[in-house]
């Protein structure tokens, strides 16, 4: 069969998708990119804001619609968040749509095609949280313990791989509905994580990204003995082959300091933190249930860059979560020239039904409002951005290759003959251009920076 998967959302969706992929293909299906020329279209969906999912329903919109015209094909599935959140709507929506499976029961997917093929609607999700018996969740831990470790390492493609340290998420920001549809934290056996991250070496990676909600929280019991994620990064470090180990995304409260103590001898761990503060104002974070205080937050801040020199340090922030007023906004401003960020994610509050902030505070900044406060942030963190890149200026930066540029697509005469504008990321996640053989995708070059703008360096290999 031919199949088409579109993913939006986080890195988990990423990592998921990459592991279905690899599981269709070995299974002997084709992977096609473009829905058009395919038997089967698949969505893999987000849930965080309504944005998200009006993309999936106009996308499944048009899908339907093919298929009333095209006699049953293609099949139509939602994978992932909204699937878990949404299943019953959808259902009733689309009666096109044969496969509604929640992020709990991807590894199933292969059945449920199967299944979808005989013409059988395939509805495959999780109860929902609130009244799901943790033993469901322990039942579903060990089926996707199966599918992670498991995963075909030669179809990884590239260096660089994503790695599931932990899945769900306990924390219940108000805003939020991962906590829902991605279940109860549980971080994984380590033993199994270094059995993966060794034989995704054997399929060419060098990179490995550890992935949780709050990968700081990392918390495995052996035995008596606690694990946390300082322990599982250092038996990752020592691992042959793997040349760059990232952690993501952390959670400022209660950091442990044993984390950064452990990182600044690790040399393989990257110089690259991403830890939202969300706000500024200590009253929107509490109204967020976010449990920290910007004090608190910039004493981490602190550490971790006293603790690991030339760290960059990535953010995320909400702009109008309910009642947001104005000071509280600029104090987010100040935090972004404060922290000093690479980069910042700044998104419009979105009210998710089912959330404590949902239910309980109006969502009361006008659109415009929001739009306004989004613009305004980008732009201070535009000058932070632009100011910490130009300090890079002059230096020489270990890039692990990604490949051509998109530019190199549009304007391939541009660089010298033999070479095309490649791009590729410094330990500290830094995106760098410069030209060079396309051979050199998956490769470590050392870059002389001689260019800066808010979100990229150029440079020239040095030899
Ligand atoms: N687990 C990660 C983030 C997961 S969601 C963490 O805690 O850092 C990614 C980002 O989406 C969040 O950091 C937050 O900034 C944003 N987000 C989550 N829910 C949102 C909502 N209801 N409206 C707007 N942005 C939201
Ligand atoms: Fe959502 Fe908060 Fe969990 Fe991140 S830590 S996934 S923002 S509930
Ligand atoms: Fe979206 Fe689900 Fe990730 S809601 S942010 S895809 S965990």
């Amino acid at each position: 069969m031919k199949i088409y998967l579109e993913t939006m959302g986080c890195q988990m969706n990423k990592l998921d998708s990459e592991l279905v992929l690899g599981r269709l293909r070995a299974a002997g299906h084709e992977i096609v990119d473009a829905a058009a020329t395919a038997d089967a279209v698949l969505y893999n969906t987000c849930s965080v804001r309504r944005h998200a999912e009006e993309k999936v329903f106009s996308r499944l919109g048009e899908q339907c619609k093919r298929k009333r015209r095209g006699g049953g094909r293609p099949i139509v599935g939602v994978l992932g968040c909204m699937a878990q959140r949404l299943a019953g709507e959808l259902a009733q929506k689309f009666p096109g749509v044969d496969i509604i499976c929640g992020p709990s029961e991807i590894d199933r997917l292969g059945e449920l095609l199967e299944g979808a093929l005989a013409e059988q609607r395939q509805l495959a999700i999780a109860p929902p949280r609130p009244q799901r018996p943790r033993e469901l969740d322990d039942q579903a831990r060990r089926r996707l313990e199966a599918f992670d470790i498991s995963r075909p390492v030669a179809s990884a493609g590239g260096a660089q791989a994503f790695v599931r340290a932990q899945r769900g998420c306990d924390n219940f920001c108000t805003y939020c509905v991962v906590p829902y549809v991605r279940g109860s934290e549980q971080s994984r056996d380590p033993a199994a994580v270094c059995q993966e991250v060794r034989r995704l070496v054997d399929g060419g990676v060098k990179e490995i990204t550890l992935l949780g909600q709050a990968v700081n929280q990392y918390a495995w019991r052996d035995g008596g003995r606690q694990v946390g994620l300082a322990d599982l990064l250092a038996m990752l470090d020592p691992i042959a082959g793997i040349e760059r180990i990232r952690f993501v995304t952390n959670y400022p409260g209660h950091f442990d300091r044993a984390i950064l103590q452990v990182w600044a001898a690790l040399p393989k761990v990257c110089e690259y933190l991403h830890v939202p503060a969300q706000s500024g104002s200590d009253r929107v974070l509490r109204a967020m249930n976010r449990r920290y205080t910007i004090a608190e937050y910039l004493d981490l801040l602190a550490a971790a860059r006293q603790m690991v020199p030339n760290l960059s340090i990535a953010g995320d922030f909400i702009v109008g979560f309910p009642g947001e007023t104005e000071e509280d906004f600029q104090a987010s401003c100040d935090l972004v020239r404060r922290a000093g960020y690479k980069n910042s994610f700044i998104f419009r509050y979105s009210p998710r039904e089912g959330t404590v902030a949902a239910r309980t505070l109006a969502d009361d900044v006008p659109a415009a409002e929001k739009a306004r406060r989004n613009a305004e942030l980008l732009a201070v963190q535009n000058e932070v951005s632009r100011v910490h890149h130009q300090r890079l200026v002059g230096s020489v930066q270990q890039v692990l290759v990604e490949g051509p540029s998109v530019r190199a697509h549009k304007q391939p005469r541009s660089a010298p003959p033999g070479t095309v504008q490649l791009t590729g990321r410094t330990r500290g996640d830094h995106i760098v251009a410069f030209d060079g053989a396309p051979s050199l995708a998956g490769q470590f070059v050392n870059v002389r920076v001689t260019g800066a703008t808010a979100l990229a360096l150029t440079g020239e290999a040095s030899v």
